[in-house]
């Protein structure tokens, strides 16, 4: 199947309160994985990329390659956009010209009358282009690969504002943070998240999405939140055990130097983190 865009995905979401993962990629790894692992769940999936690893894998036109041609030699039958995360005005208009069909615009670290103008004309231009979009109101905290937010809550006018331009999701600060969460963080906030849904009235993206606990999750997703986004965890799962392979001195064995040896044990981790996350979103079987 072709990438489609993530507007009838979000819509369904929406209606029926379930969430879309989003699993940021890294690699041609990462993405077969998510992409089995979303296969086998029967779940609609975003495969999303930061313009740091867009720019890691090479360039707008290599993910593009890599991901529609895995859908074809994988024969992947679930709908699955190509999605770029906290992209600039330009590299929006970039990802859009590649065949990328979704695209994030951030300007959350800018006014809100440009934050609003610029969403305005990528909304314009996507809709040309049968691409979806999402905006960001508030900033989300921590840092995601250079980005750096404060976590301001998002203002629920704001977000009715940017949510008339007809965008399709819309993302919004609610005390949430990239990366890992720190000891004292608590909750998410629940209240400004019901104020900003009750306004903006189509379905909102919870960024940071991983080490939430599940029951916070699954509350975010009855008060309107369609699309979580996961990185990190991924990361970990990956990380953890490639480093337990290693240390267990089986990776020195043989011709364990062989990379799809060496990595095997990170992607089998990072299956079941997919899996997972697709059962606690709600996802499974909405394909
Ligand atoms: P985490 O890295 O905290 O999972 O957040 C991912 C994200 O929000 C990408 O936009």
């Amino acid at each position: 199947m072709s990438l489609v865009n993530a507007k009838l995905m979000m819509k369904d979401a929406y209606k029926k309160k379930y969430a879309i993962p989003h699993i940021n990629i890294n690699n041609l790894e990462w993405a077969k994985t998510v992409l089995l692992a979303a296969q086998e769940m029967k779940s609609p999936l975003i495969l999303a990329t930061s313009e740091g690893a867009v720019k890691y894998m090479g360039g707008y036109k290599t993910v593009y390659g890599m991901v529609s041609g895995l859908m074809e030699d994988l024969k992947i039958t679930i709908p699955v956009a190509l999605h770029l995360d906290h992209g600039s005005f330009d590299a929006c208009v970039k990802a859009i010209k590649s065949g990328y069909t979704s695209v994030m615009y951030d300007g959350s670290h800018e006014t809100f009358k440009v934050n609003y103008n610029n969403t305005k004309k990528l909304t314009k231009l996507a809709l040309v282009n049968g691409v979806s979009v999402e905006a960001e109101v508030g900033t989300i905290g921590g840092e995601e690969d250079g980005i750096v937010g404060n976590g301001d809550i998002a203002n629920p006018d704001e977000a009715k504002k940017m949510s008339s331009l007809g965008i399709d999701m819309l993302a919004a600060g609610i005390g949430n943070i990239h990366g890992p969460y720190p000891e004292s963080w608590k909750s998410l906030n629940f209240e400004a998240l019901q104020q900003i849904s009750a306004k903006a009235k189509i379905g909102l993206v919870l960024h940071g999405g991983s080490g939430i606990p599940k029951e916070q999750i699954q509350k975010a997703i009855s008060l309107g939140i369609s699309k979580i986004n996961v990185n990190t965890e991924l990361q970990q799962s990956n990380a953890k055990a490639i480093w337990a392979y290693v240390e267990s001195g089986e990776a020195k064995k043989g011709k364990n130097f062989d990379p799809r040896k060496l990595y095997a044990p990170g992607t089998a981790a990072m299956r079941e983190t997919v899996i997972e996350k697709i059962k606690e979103f709600g996802s499974e079987n909405r394909a």
